[in-house]
């Protein structure tokens, strides 16, 4: 028996990275995914490559920064399976700049999509969990740069630590309709939001990008980069019957980073 058959799962961010790992796993385990992204390049390959799950997939253009989208996609999700047990909320944009040069455009779109994005989608989604009854999973990703402060990526950092209290307020909030809301902080993940990240920090810095790695993947405990399936994986864990008592949490997925 899989572990999530019948389920209904909404993957923001869904195109590449932890997203698309994630979709991958629940699909594995049963589950219909809608996975949405801002990026539809990439749809056609997606739906090549999940072939076997053909009808338990669906895949959506959205800019989580707008709500007429976030409300076509609830519309769409609903019209498809019929309600929703679990989002995960993962669409994410990183900026790394010096505080001295960050503007206001720069704090409108990281706050309008990190934040107001991921917000908005936590709040429609929960009006369907509360008309259905049967409760649900939210799992919010976040960044262990919202525990700490970080140079060079201050409205980024900012924006995660806005996540990681507003699941707390959530959590609270949705508890007596059996909603649980939890936010995983990821350390640093081999993905293309990385790839970027340490190209500016490499030119920032004016130092060479592998020797920029090498020495970050040095300061971490694990000695080794996250892969997307070292977060998916915990996301699922949070959504499953053995994740039933955790509620309101932040779960460090870090390879030990945030305590080094
Ligand atoms: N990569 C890392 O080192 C790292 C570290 C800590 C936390 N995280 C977090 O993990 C999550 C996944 O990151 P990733 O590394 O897979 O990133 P990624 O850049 O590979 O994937 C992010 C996806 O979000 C989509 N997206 C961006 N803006 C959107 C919008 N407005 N509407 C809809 N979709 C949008 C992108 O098109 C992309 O497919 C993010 O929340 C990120 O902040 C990443």
């Amino acid at each position: 028996m899989k572990k999530f058959n019948g389920k209904n799962v909404i993957v923001t961010g869904a195109a590449q990275g932890v997203g698309k790992e994630t979709s991958l796993k629940f699909l594995e385990e049963g589950a219909n995914v809608l996975m949405a992204d801002i990026n539809s390049s990439k749809f056609e390959d997606l739906k090549a490559e999940l072939s076997n799950y053909a009808g338990q997939f669906h895949l959506m253009k959205i800019d989580i920064s707008k709500q007429e989208d976030i409300s076509m996609m609830i519309a769409e999700i609903i019209n498809k399976w019929g309600s929703i047990d679990f989002v995960i909320n993962n669409a994410s944009v990183s900026l790394t700049k010096s505080m001295m040069e960050i503007t206001a455009e720069d704090w409108d779109r990281v706050l309008n999509i990190n934040v107001k994005g991921t917000f908005f989608i936590m709040l429609e989604a929960a009006k369907k969990m509360i008309e259905a009854g049967k409760g649900g999973s939210i799992v919010n990703v976040s960044s262990i740069a919202g525990l700490n402060g970080r140079p060079l990526f201050l409205p980024y950092a900012a924006s995660k630590a806005a996540v990681i209290n507003f699941t707390k307020s959530a959590a609270l909030e949705f508890a007596k309709s059996g909603i649980r809301v939890n936010s995983i902080a990821p350390g640093t993940i081999d993905t293309t939001m990385w790839e970027k990240c340490s190209e500016d920090l490499s030119k920032i810095n004016d130092c060479n990008r592998e020797e920029l790695i090498d020495g970050w993947v040095k300061r971490i405990p694990l000695k080794r980069l996250a892969q997307p399936a070292d977060i998916a994986n915990s996301i699922l864990f949070l959504c499953s019957k053995e994740g039933e008592y955790i509620t309101g949490q932040t779960i460090n997925v870090c390879g030990g980073l945030s305590i080094a």
